[in-house]
């Protein structure tokens, strides 16, 4: 039987087409304008033929029609960290109003827009064909928009996702604690944090030979000297005494924006991984260490971070700076939410669903 192909949008590093790639659709083309998101798209997932664009000037007719047109524009100017939630809407909407316009040129049988849950607020149930660049009178609708939870597809991080489109409902695995669903089935606990950073070995300092690292997420392992993106230097892996104390205060005595945890708590699913990871910042998330007998604390290593995302472990960031990295993770959808969706669409396909995500190693 053909696969169901797939057109990814503002791919990325490929979060969202990695899921529809484990679940056995062909993801034919992927777009984005930025070389370090096009460049891990191509070296993970090489059979997809990737394109260099602005998608606001580009023409959908270059692309076949796909079965599933995905896509995540980005959430920069709708996020409430981007100056306190003060950002430019209409420059975020041009490149939302870009996608549409692909979507109603393109006309799949399924569509999904990823975006940050405040774009709910602002999103129009419809848009003038007018205002997305169609000289044709008329409006194009949005069925559907929902806010899903990472965590609740097995994800051990609860990034909440709000999901505009045409498809079908995925299919809850998890919950916060073992609990049976309605028709008798048992939701898995979520996954926590901690699992993904005890499959890891410390760090910070020397790397231990000849052993296995076991994936948190999928059933493969890697040979630790082929981990890549996780061991640092302890002057760049921990935090200053005084940026620890600095995030402490952060975090446990804002005035205006609500409390969190310091040091994060590992035993529940992380919060949201940010595209950036500065010790000073808020948002950073702060592991605590033992170091040379003391208490330390640093932030999540890049691979930690994309194993919060479900990638798997042999995915590649081939990037030059650790903040370019950092930031091709933290800009992606989880893949298992990601695959959670192609899952539903082979329901709805009648298709049959592969026993197990389909993983790709890529040679070192
Ligand atoms: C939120 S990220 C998408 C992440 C991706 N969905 C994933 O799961 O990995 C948004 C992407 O849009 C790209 N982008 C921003 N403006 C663009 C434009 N005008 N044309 C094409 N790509 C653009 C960025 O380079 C970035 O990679």
């Amino acid at each position: 039987m053909p696969k169901l192909t797939v057109l990814d949008l503002f791919c990325g590093a490929g979060g969202f087409s990695e899921g529809f790639r484990q679940m056995g659709f062909d993801v034919t083309h992927a777009v984005d304008n930025w070389n370090p998101a096009l460049e891990a798209h191509k070296v993970n997932q090489p059979e997809t033929e990737v394109f260099k664009a602005d998608i606001a000037s580009l023409d959908p007719k270059r692309f076949p029609r796909p079965d599933v047109l995905i896509g995540g524009p980005p959430c920069t100017e709708f996020s409430g960290s981007k100056k306190g939630g003060g950002g430019d809407f209409a420059k975020g909407m041009k490149l939302v109003l870009a996608y549409f316009r692909f979507v109603h040129t393109l006309n799949p049988r399924w569509w999904i827009m990823e975006n940050v849950p405040r774009l709910l607020q602002t999103l129009p149930h419809r848009v003038r064909l007018q205002d997305m660049g169609i000289p044709e009178d008329g409006f194009f609708d949005i069925p559907r928009r929902e806010v899903f939870n990472s965590a609740d597809f097995g994800a051990p991080q609860k990034r909440l996702r709000l999901l505009s489109g045409r498809y079908p409902t995925p299919v809850q695995t998890h919950f916060e604690e073992s609990t049976l669903t309605l028709d008798n089935l048992l939701y898995e606990p979520w996954v926590h944090m901690r699992r993904v950073i005890d499959s890891f070995p410390n760090p910070i300092g020397r790397i231990p030979k000849g052993k296995l690292v076991k994936d948190p997420n999928y059933q493969i392992s890697l040979p630790v000297e082929q981990l890549e993106d996780h061991f640092m230097r302890p002057e760049d892996a921990l935090m200053t005494k005084t940026d620890a104390e600095r995030n402490k205060k952060q975090k446990v005595a804002h005035a205006y924006y609500g409390k969190m945890k310091f040091p994060d708590d590992l035993d529940r699913p992380s919060r949201t991984v940010m595209a950036t990871q500065f010790n000073g910042s808020r948002e950073t998330m702060v592991i605590a260490v033992k170091h040379k007998g003391e208490i330390r604390y640093r932030k999540p290593t890049v691979r930690e971070c994309a194993s919060l995302q479900c990638y798997p472990l042999t995915y590649k960031f081939p990037a030059k700076t650790t903040t370019t990295k950092y930031k091709l993770v933290g800009n992606s959808v989880p893949v298992k939410l990601s695959a959670a969706l192609a899952k539903a669409i082979i329901f709805e396909a009648g298709m049959d669903v592969p026993v197990a995500p389909i993983l790709t190693r890529v040679a070192s």
